[in-house]
């Protein structure tokens, strides 16, 4: 098993890159599916969860040629199979978005879905309805396949009757090659939803009005290929900004939009830290004192619940009573019990934690329960006296490349090391 190690009490100083968006990426490759052409896709974040959906795409029958460390040609002329099975689809959450490309490609998918996770249940019905809305049958198969069909996809009014980023995702997809107009009304406007409308009308799509509430998709018969760059992983910047104000640090965190980065901006000013925006990176020192404020997860622009975690950690160590509320997942306070073993004093209730700051935090093992979860343990542990263990960090890896190599190049004492399971368990028991 794989752990890392981390000496606290450092400050984070100097350089580090931002890679390309995580959230933009597992939509993206996906659809490259709907290209006739090859696609050229950039800036394509080395990190776990792009391995997997490289293997899917693979094993449905398309070339796919890494460039470089982070360039890939991706050709799907030949692809042929419009399923995904369980063992693949079970290895990350947004294999769903086969789901859509390949019932905009062949009118046919066949997709395993992964059950609820670290966050709570995580349901589909609103990606469901929206192939419904396009004319499409959908049925749930035993061994929990979702099958979805359709002779034709029409062009449709869709109301996504719930806030969700994967949702109008998997509309557009399935949208963009449909006959005539759709429009999505009440749709998520995040970056990596932007950046995969951008990704789709360089292929030919004519998609308006991404990242605004209401997204006009007027369906067109062919996709070509395309050279396509991914936008920075918001959420990593978003990271690295916390762990040098959770620090008392001075970093330069280059390749990133600040744009993006706005409401995290603004959060950090107000907690103490002192934040400079430049065209493509922002630096962020922090030498006073950080005071309490309250957050609310929200929406796109609002602040985004992918860094309530990481936030939570640097409230602990401000002084005065913050309150967070968890307002888009049901469950992703599961990482404040491993806080509370650091000596963090927070109290959750329901969707609300009570954090109480200014007691300091000790070293401690801990286990990461999900990917933004293991982040803040991180943080944590570089503000912490002594040693911090933390476990399962293949969830950490899902989604961040390089993290400890960053670090380290940051200052940090970070190291990754490998601990024999006592009882000789393989970890994929
Ligand atoms: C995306 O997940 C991100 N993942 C998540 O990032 C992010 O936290 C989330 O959006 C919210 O911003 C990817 O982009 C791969 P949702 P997604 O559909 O699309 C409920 C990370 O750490 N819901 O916007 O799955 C759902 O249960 C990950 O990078 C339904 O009820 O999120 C949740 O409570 C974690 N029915 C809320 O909506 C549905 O059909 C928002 O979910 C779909 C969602």
């Amino acid at each position: 098993m794989e752990r890392f190690v981390i000496q606290g009490g450092g400050r984070l100083v100097g350089e580090v890159p931002i890679s390309g968006a995580k959230n933009a990426a597992v939509a993206i490759l996906t659809a490259t599916v709907l290209a006739e052409k090859p696609c050229i896709i950039e800036n394509v974040p080395n990190i776990r969860d792009v391995s997997i959906i490289l293997k899917i795409l693979t094993d449905i029958g398309a070339v796919v040629q890494t460039i470089d460390r982070s360039t890939v040609m991706i050709d799907t002329k030949h692809v042929q199979k419009a399923e995904v099975p369980y063992e693949m689809a079970r290895l990350y959450r947004a294999s769903y978005y086969f789901l859509g490309v390949l019932l905009g490609r062949f009118g046919r998918a066949s997709v395993a879905m992964p059950g609820g996770c670290d966050l709570g249940v995580r349901p589909i019905d609103l990606h469901i309805k929206a192939f419904e809305a396009l004319g499409a049958k959908v049925s749930l198969e035993q061994g929990g396949m979702v099958d979805v069909k359709a002779d034709n996809l029409i062009g449709t009014h869709i109301y996504m009757d719930g806030y969700s980023v994967g949702a109008t995702i998997n509309a557009i997809l399935a949208a963009v090659k449909a006959n005539g107009l759709t429009v999505i009304e009440n749709a998520g406007k995040e970056p990596h939803i932007v950046d995969l409308a951008n990704f789709l009308n360089s292929m030919g799509a004519d998609i308006r009005g991404a990242g605004t509430d209401v997204i006009k998709i007027r369906g067109v018969s062919h996709l070509g290929g395309a050279t396509y760059s991914i936008i920075p992983d918001q959420i990593e910047t978003g990271t690295f900004m916390v762990a040098a104000a959770a620090t008392r640090g001075n970093v330069l965190i280059k390749n990133v939009i600040p744009k993006h980065l706005e409401c995290i901006t603004a959060k950090l000013r107000k907690i103490g830290a002192v934040v400079e925006e430049f065209d493509d990176s922002i630096k962020v020192v922090r030498t006073g004192g950080l005071l309490k404020d309250n957050i609310k997860t929200m929406p796109h622009p609002g602040f985004p619940t992918d860094m309530q975690a990481q936030i939570t950690v640097l409230l602990a160590l401000a002084q005065g009573t913050s309150i967070i509320t968890e307002s888009i997942f049901d469950n992703r306070f599961r990482y404040v019990e491993h806080l509370r073993h650091m000596g963090a004093h927070i109290q959750v209730d329901g969707n609300i934690a009570i954090v109480e700051g200014g007691h300091p935090l000790k070293g401690a093992p801990v286990i990461a329960t999900d990917l933004r979860a293991g982040a803040a343990l991180i943080i944590a542990g570089l503000c912490a006296q002594g040693t911090t263990y933390i476990e399962d960090i293949y969830h950490i890896e899902r989604g961040y490349e390089d993290m400890e190599s960053k670090l380290c190049g940051l200052g940090a004492d970070i190291k990754k090391i490998y601990t024999p399971d006592p009882l000789g368990m393989s970890q994929a028991l």
